[in-house]
C-alpha cells in the first residue's frame, strides 16, 4: 500500500543523515523564525506591518483555515481570481487593489513557483503593498537558486507538510524592515520540552506504520490515538488548535533530516507518476515538468470524474489521495471564484513522499493498465 505521509520510523531508522534541514533554509534565508503553524507564522509576520481596517489580497483558490489569520488582525479579506494555470487572474487584482491594501500573497502551489509571478510582483510595486509568498506547500523547493518563501517581503513554510512531524514551519521576514517589524508573539521559537502531543504522535506513527494495509482501521487508529473523531470542520476552531509553538520533537527531526535525500526521493515519485498519467486521457497533470531543485508536496492532477479517480487509486491501494482543498464558504458560494470551486473538486492530489519507493508506483500503474 502507498501511504499517504512518510514515516516517522522509517526516517529514525534511514542512516547516515547529514547536515539538516535548518542549516540549509538558513543558508537560503534572510532572516527566519520557527512556528508551530504556518498560519501562526503568517500572523506574527504581518502584525507589525498592517492597522485594522485595511485590506489584504489571497487567491480565492486556498484552504478556508488561511484566511483566519488576517481576520484576527482585523485586516478585510478580498479574494482574488486565477487564471487556469493557477497564476493570478492581474485584471481581477488590480480591480480588488486600493490605498488600503496592506498586503497581497502569492502562493507556491503544490511545491511548484507561482506561475505568473513576475507581472503580479510589479503590479503590487505599482501599489506600493507588501508580497507575502505563502509557501506553505514547498519547504525545499529552491527556483534558479532562490528558496521559494524567500521571494516577497516575507513568507512562511510548513515543513509538517513534508516530513513526519506534528507540526512545525517558518516564518521568513525577506526584508531588514520586515525582520525589523516583528514582534514575536507566544507561539514563536521551539518548546522546550516534549508534550504530550509529541509522544501521541510517535504513538500514531508506530500504529499507522504496523496496521497500514487497512484504511478503516488506520481511521480508528486516528480516533484512538489523537483522542478526536476527525479534524473540525470549523476553519477558526483548526486556527485556534495550531496556535502552538513548533514542538521539540519536530525541531529534531527537522535538524537531521537530509534535504537532498527527501527532494531526490520526492522527485523520482513525482516523476513516477509522470510515466503513469502520461496517457490518460481522462486525467490532466497539472505541472508536466519538474524543473530542477523543485521539492514536490505532491503529485496534483485534474480530473472531471475525481470519485472514479479516487476509488480506482484507493482499490490499487494508493492511501491518502484527495481533493484539493477544502475552501472557505465565501468562495463556495459566490459564482464570482466559480473556477476556484471547479478546480477544488477537480484537483486531486497523490502522495509522493520520500518513503515510497518508485516501483510501488510502476505496479499501481500496471495494474491501472
Ligand atoms: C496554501 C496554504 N497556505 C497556508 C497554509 C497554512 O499552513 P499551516 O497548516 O502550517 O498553518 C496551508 C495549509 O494547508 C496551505 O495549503
Amino acid at each position: 500500500m502507498i501511504s499517504e505521509s512518510p514515516s516517522l520510523f522509517v526516517w529514525s531508522l534511514s542512516e547516515p543523515r547529514p547536515a539538516g534541514i535548518e542549516s540549509f533554509l538558513d543558508h537560503h534565508a534572510n532572516a527566519m523564525t520557527p512556528y508551530g503553524s504556518g498560519k501562526s507564522a503568517l500572523r506574527d509576520g504581518l502584525a507589525g506591518l498592517v492597522e485594522p481596517g485595511e485590506n489584504v489580497l489571497i487567491p480565492a483558490y486556498l484552504p478556508d483555515a488561511v484566511c483566519e489569520p488576517f481576520q484576527e488582525l482585523g485586516l478585510e479579506i478580498r479574494y482574488y481570481r486565477l487564471e487556469e494555470t493557477l497564476a493570478p487572474n492581474l485584471a481581477d487584482v488590480e480591480r480588488r487593489l486600493d490605498d488600503e491594501t496592506a498586503a497581497v500573497m502569492s502562493v507556491n502551489y503544490f511545491g511548484f513557483p507561482q506561475p505568473g509571478l513576475e507581472e503580479f510582483t510589479a503590479l503590487l510595486e505599482e501599489y506600493d503593498c507588501y508580497h507575502i509568498d505563502d509557501n506553505a506547500h514547498a519547504p525545499l523547493s529552491v527556483d534558479n537558486g532562490t528558496l521559494l518563501g524567500t521571494r516577497g517581503d516575507l513568507g512562511i513554510t510548513s515543513l509538517w507538510k513534508i516530513l513526519p512531524i506534528p507540526n512545525g514551519s517558518v516564518l521568513y521576514c525577506n526584508t531588514d524592515a520586515v525582520a525589523d517589524a516583528l514582534e514575536p508573539s507566544s507561539l514563536a521559537g521551539v518548546s522546550e520540552t516534549f508534550r504530550l502531543s509529541d509522544y501521541q504522535f510517535i504513538a500514531k506513527s508506530f500504529a499507522l506504520d504496523l496496521l497500514n494495509k487497512s484504511t478503516v482501521v488506520r481511521q480508528s487508529v486516528d480516533t484512538l490515538v489523537a483522542g478526536h473523531s476527525s479534524v473540525s470542520p470549523d476553519p477558526s476552531a483548526r486556527y485556534e488548535a495550531s496556535k502552538t509553538t513548533m514542538s521539540k520533537l519536530s525541531a529534531r527531526v527537522i535538524e537531521k533530516a537530509n534535504p537532498d535525500s527527501i527532494r531526490a526521493s520526492r522527485r523520482a515519485n513525482y516523476r513516477a507518476w509522470l510515466r503513469l498519467f502520461d496517457h490518460r486521457s481522462d486525467v490532466d497533470v497539472l505541472f508536466e515538468s519538474l524543473p530542477n531543485g523543485l521539492c514536490p508536496q505532491v503529485f496534483p492532477v485534474r480530473t472531471p470524474n475525481p470519485a472514479q479517480l479516487l476509488d480506482t487509486l484507493e482499490q490499487a491501494g494508493v492511501g491518502g489521495a484527495h481533493t484539493w482543498p477544502r475552501l472557505s464558504s465565501t468562495v463556495e458560494n459566490d459564482p464570482t471564484y466559480e473556477l476556484s470551486s471547479r478546480l477544488a473538486s477537480e484537483v486531486v492530489v497523490l502522495p509522493v513522499h520520500q518513503h515510497i519507493d518508485p516501483t510501488s508506483i510502476d505496479v499501481v500503474g500496471e495494474q491501472l493498465h
